[in-house]
């Protein structure tokens, strides 16, 4: 969506992985994210947004047929903790459903068909700046005429709202194909489970998009799982890795507040998290795959590759592809950066890893020497993406 806003992938939290609708989920968490993404140095690292999922609101609306924060778990609504979110520096967010109830199938909170412009306005007196729109009891309305009815809202509202379409994905209507003209980024698989079948299915199903993102306009695969304890370190690492290839939204679906050192190193990975927020935003595609290894190329702003070298297989093996296939042929050899080791080497085209079972090998990959001006542009344009 042309809005000016998610220009690169939004970066954040969302309490739904590690809270769900428990208890947990109330305004001393919220605020408790925002002091650790300021003390922990989430915030330094581009991480911005502090989103709240579902289960925020009361189950009736108030005589005005406003939306009513829970008074349990937000007591002082939901005005004072974005300003809380705010004062930090950072931006808030919030989640409602494009039908008559949101997902939470034993909550029967209220959602957002038909009282859109009422909802989005209330949002932006709030002091909202994210709004996750969710797709269930949409009464067989269509699609694309509930989201662009609260795309206007937010529009006439007047604030500057990033707007997440949660349409979950690749049976129609194919949100991918006209979500450009609607939202932020739209989801295009069901929910994440915190275990390695599921994120890696995610990520195969986010495959062939490539070509439907860019700024302004993401594909959104699901918020992560990093630090959730599902995975191994290895898993995480490639979880982490594979988001930032596909110019997801990096979205902490962890507890912040009690993130391990494992947990913070893999989310402050800033060579890793640069590719996500490259500012020429392309998607990474598939160079080769097959026997469970894959290798995956992400075109960069400043001419460089990112190259993803993943092995789903259960034992360690050896993944290799070459700088022409990445579509960076032409120099007589190249600098390579191993963005989760830090090690650099130079090689003369081949790129090759071994990598553990689950694990990911990803390279930054330069072309060395210094090139005459435009150099780097005429010979990219050359290349088939
Ligand atoms: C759907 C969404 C999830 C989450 C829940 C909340 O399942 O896909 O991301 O927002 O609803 O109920």
């Amino acid at each position: 969506l042309e809005n000016g806003l998610a220009r690169t992938p939004p970066m954040g939290f969302n309490n739904w992985n590690t809270t769900q609708c428990s208890a947990t989920f109330n305004e001393a968490m919220v605020k408790g994210v925002a002091d650790s993404f300021v003390s922990l140095g989430l915030k330094d690292v581009g991480y911005q947004y502090v989103n709240i999922d579902d289960c925020w609101a009361e189950k009736t609306r108030d005589a005005s047929g406003n939306l009513v924060p829970e008074h349990t778990r937000f007591p002082h609504g939901i005005k004072s903790v974005a300003d809380y979110v705010h004062a930090k520096g950072l931006k808030f967010g919030l989640y409602t459903s494009a039908g008559t109830k949101t997902c939470n199938g034993t909550g029967g909170f209220p959602g957002g068909l038909g009282h859109e412009q009422q909802d989005a306005d209330l949002f932006a007196s709030w002091g909202v700046d994210y709004l996750k729109y969710d797709n269930c009891n949409n009464q067989g309305v269509d699609a694309q005429q509930r989201y662009k009815a609260m795309r206007d809202a937010l529009k006439k509202s007047g604030r500057p709202i990033v707007y997440s379409i949660c349409e979950w994905g690749r049976t129609d209507p194919k949100v991918w194909t006209w979500g450009a003209d609607v939202g932020n980024l739209w989801r295009t698989t069901g929910d994440i489970s915190d275990n390695w079948s599921s994120m890696i299915s995610r990520v195969h199903t986010n495959d062939d998009l490539a070509a439907y993102a860019g700024p302004g306009h993401w594909n959104d695969p699901d918020m992560l799982e990093v630090g959730n304890g599902g995975m191994t370190a290895t898993e995480y690492r490639t979880h982490f890795s594979l988001w930032a290839m596909m110019a997801a939204p990096l979205l902490i679906g962890s507890d912040v507040r009690s993130a391990s050192a494992a947990t913070q190193a893999i989310l402050k990975n800033t060579d890793v998290i640069a590719l996500d927020q490259d500012p020429l935003g392309k998607q990474a595609t598939i160079v080769s795959a097959g026997g469970g290894l894959a290798v995956y190329s992400k075109q960069l702003a400043d001419g460089d590759r990112a190259v993803a070298l993943l092995n789903e297989t259960g034992a360690t093996a050896t993944v290799s592809t070459t700088a022409s296939a990445i579509g960076l042929g032409g120099s007589p050899s190249y600098t390579l950066k191993d963005l989760w080791s830090k090690a650099t080497r130079s090689t003369t085209g081949a790129i090759s890893a071994s990598v553990p079972s689950h694990g990911t090998v990803v390279y930054r990959v330069s072309r060395a020497g210094a090139q005459p001006d435009g150099w780097y542009q005429a010979e990219d344009a050359t290349v088939a993406q």
